[in-house]
């Protein structure tokens, strides 16, 4: 080995080190803790194997690093480090492990698969699908370089079966998904584990999720983004104006008047406040759910408003957070959960309203978010039935029906599972 090479490979894993380094610090702030598999894992793949084309540095930032675009939008990536890890502990903690596991991954690049091949080590398997030609001749060519040829690539759209007849132990998905196809439960074993950025109104989480029979139930969930997923299963997210920078997502084949909307914001703004202080580490992700729950079982449009920095610096909205917040449309009034407010010790949670109603609108979201406080801020959970499944058999919850599954969210607080 040259002294340049030795020096470079030395660089390499001292950067990636210190990003594991970060990512266990993130994941101890978060309450999480990395499973020590998927720690030794992260420190021996070298991230920039399948990163060609950018600087060492680069390729240990613990950000995705975008590799396929069409027009303006994001269609491939490397996945950002930390959510790889979070998500690869999902499927560890489910599992109880991953030697000796059959894996799917959906979704190519070649460094959550070097991932799982040392995870799942010598009597285990690892296949990757990409849906793109593209990014499977490029994984390909990258685990080859990297050592891993062990692994299966394949060139398909995983909607459909990706190796007949065979079933696996993880399916992890690493694209957002609108829906969970008929063919991700029937390939995984008996109690195998579906790992998914599933979005449900609007909103993405990555679910871990354990096949019982016909259904699928929640195990954990986190926070999370992705590019959408294409091809058969693919199910695109629409916006309607609200004012210029700001917008509102509709999703579940939603409809909405764009005439009423683009006149609600002139409306004088009325705000509503808990008067809580927020105990720290409250999953305010857990809240956002609760309130599309909350709020689509009353009269109200669930909507999820995003809003542009300038709109946001602008004073026009003030949103939680701009690239996703819980809002909602009852009639012509339009409110929303406001960026916290510091108490002078700890945050409060609000909602901002404009419109005929505004005081009451707000009024009404910020008792659903006193409510969840109260409950102990629970957690949401899902479980996954097929679309047949008539209503008497649901369990209690929010159902929202897709094109092959009902999906039932529920709450509970921990140790009430
Ligand atoms: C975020 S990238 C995957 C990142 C990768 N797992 C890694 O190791 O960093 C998401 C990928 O999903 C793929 N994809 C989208 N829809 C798909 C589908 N229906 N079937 C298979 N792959 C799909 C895209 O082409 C894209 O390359």
């Amino acid at each position: 080995m040259s002294v340049g090479t030795a020096s470079r490979a030395g660089r390499s894993e001292e950067l990636r080190n210190a990003l594991v380094d970060t990512i266990i610090a993130d994941h101890a702030a978060k309450g999480l803790t990395m499973p020590a598999d998927v720690e030794r894992a992260m420190r021996k793949v070298p991230r920039e194997a399948f990163t060609p084309g950018v600087s060492l540095e680069k390729a240990y930032e613990n950000t995705a690093i975008i590799t396929n675009r069409r027009g303006a939008e994001t269609t491939s990536s490397v996945s950002a480090p930390y959510l790889i890890a979070e998500m690869l502990g999902q499927a560890t903690d489910a599992l109880g492990g991953l030697a000796g596991r059959d894996v799917l991954e959906i979704g190519s690049g070649g460094y959550n698969a070097s991932l799982l091949r040392e995870l799942v080590g010598a009597s285990g398997s690892v296949t990757t699908v990409d849906i793109d030609p593209a990014v499977t001749d490029r994984a390909a060519a990258c685990l080859e370089r990297a050592g891993y040829n062990d692994v299966t690539v394949v060139c398909a759209d995983a909607e459909h079966p990706v190796e007949p007849g065979r079933r696996y132990d993880l399916l992890i998905v690493t694209a957002g998904a609108w829906d969970i196809p008929p063919v991700w439960r029937e390939q995984l074993t008996g109690d195998g584990v579906l790992v998914v950025p599933l979005r449900t109104f609007g909103m993405t989480r990555s679910w871990a999720l354990r096949r019982s029979q016909d259904r699928l139930i929640s195990h954990s969930h986190r926070q999370c983004g992705f590019v959408s997923m294409q091809g058969d299963g693919g199910h695109r997210m629409r916006y309607v104006d609200v004012a210029d920078g700001v917008h509102l997502r509709l999703d579940e084949n939603q409809q909405i008047d764009p005439g009423v909307v683009a006149n609600v914001l002139p409306h004088p703004r009325q705000e509503a406040w808990a008067g809580v202080s927020l105990p720290p580490r409250t999953v305010l992700a857990d809240l956002d759910l609760w309130l599309a729950a909350h709020l689509t079982r009353e009269a109200d449009e669930f909507l999820v408003l995003t809003a542009q920095e300038k709109a946001v610096e602008s004073g026009i909205v003030a949103p939680s957070w701009r690239f996703g917040t819980p809002a909602a449309l009852d009639g012509g009034t339009f409110s929303y959960r406001s960026a916290l407010r510091w108490s002078g010790r700890l945050f409060d949670l609000g909602a901002y309203a404009h419109g005929p109603e505004a005081a009451a609108a707000a009024g009404r979201m910020v008792e659903h978010m006193r409510a969840w406080l109260d409950a102990d801020s629970p957690s949401p959970a899902l479980q996954v039935v097929p679309t047949r499944t008539p209503d008497g058999d649901l369990p209690d919850g929010t159902v929202l029906d897709k094109r092959h599954t009902r999906i039932v969210l529920t709450f509970h607080t921990s140790g009430s599972r």
